[in-house]
């Protein structure tokens, strides 16, 4: 498959925003971009990332394969699933993933929290990003704790067989802390992956879409 699998290492860390940034910034190279959020939960109406998805990529595809499930619970997938009497049905994802990325340059999945959440009874995102065979994109949050949770993510990753492209750290608040200024340098050092970007708490995505030139080559 074409494309890039986009995890993080948390909830609320900038999985959507990058995702999107990415988004605009094939599309303003001209590719043709999918994208994916399989299961959105805490969904009350319209599935908010999955939206934002589609509008950056100007994905014309409909809702239902753009996110398959919308779960109300505001909780991982596997246990949302469960509470509301939900099948989730990983295979059935991964051929839609598929299907999807064959008809496009390239394809965007967006996790849920991070690789160790679990999607269904038997399998977490990380096995999503095996099972599709895409490489990872980690996004972590620019703060205090982010070498730890990139260098977790990385070690699962490596342990799951599953290749990383590189990190994106982002700044989910405008609040910044010391840490922000060696993160990067720390997190490649310790990992021996590229941190491919690393984003300012801006208005939009597009206006930082121009620094993940580099991310998809
Ligand atoms: N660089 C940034 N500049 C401004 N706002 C940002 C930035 N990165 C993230 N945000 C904001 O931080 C919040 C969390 O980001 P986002 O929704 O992308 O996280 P997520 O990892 O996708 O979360 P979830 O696990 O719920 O899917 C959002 O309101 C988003 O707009
Ligand atoms: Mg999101």
């Amino acid at each position: 498959m074409r494309g890039l699998f986009v995890t993080g290492t948390d909830t609320g860390v900038g999985k959507t925003f990058v995702a999107c940034a990415l988004a605009h910034a094939l599309r303003s190279r001209g590719a043709r971009v999918a994208v994916a959020k399989p299961v959105e939960t805490g969904v009350e109406g319209e599935p908010e990332d999955a939206c934002r998805l589609r509008a950056a990529a100007a994905d014309p595809a409909p809702l239902a394969e753009i996110c398959p499930y919308r779960l109300r619970a505001p909780l991982a997938p596997a246990v949302a699933a469960r509470l509301e009497g939900v099948t989730i049905d990983v295979d059935g994802i991964v051929a839609l993933l598929r299907r999807r990325a064959a008809e496009v340059d390239v394809l965007l999945v967006e996790g849920a929290g991070g690789l160790l959440v679990p999607l269904a009874d038997h399998a977490t995102f990380a096995d999503l990003a095996a099972w599709c065979a895409l490489p990872l994109l980690i996004v972590g949050a620019n703060r205090l704790g982010t070498i730890n949770h990139c260098a977790l993510t990385a070690r699962v990753a490596a342990g799951a067989g599953l290749a990383v492209r590189g990190f994106v750290l982002s700044q989910p608040s405008h609040e910044t802390d010391r840490s922000g200024a060696t993160n990067a340098e720390t997190i490649a050092a310790l990992t021996g992956l590229p941190v491919l970007a690393i984003l300012p708490h801006c208005t939009a995505p597009e206006d930082v879409a121009a620094l993940l030139a580099d991310v998809w080559v």
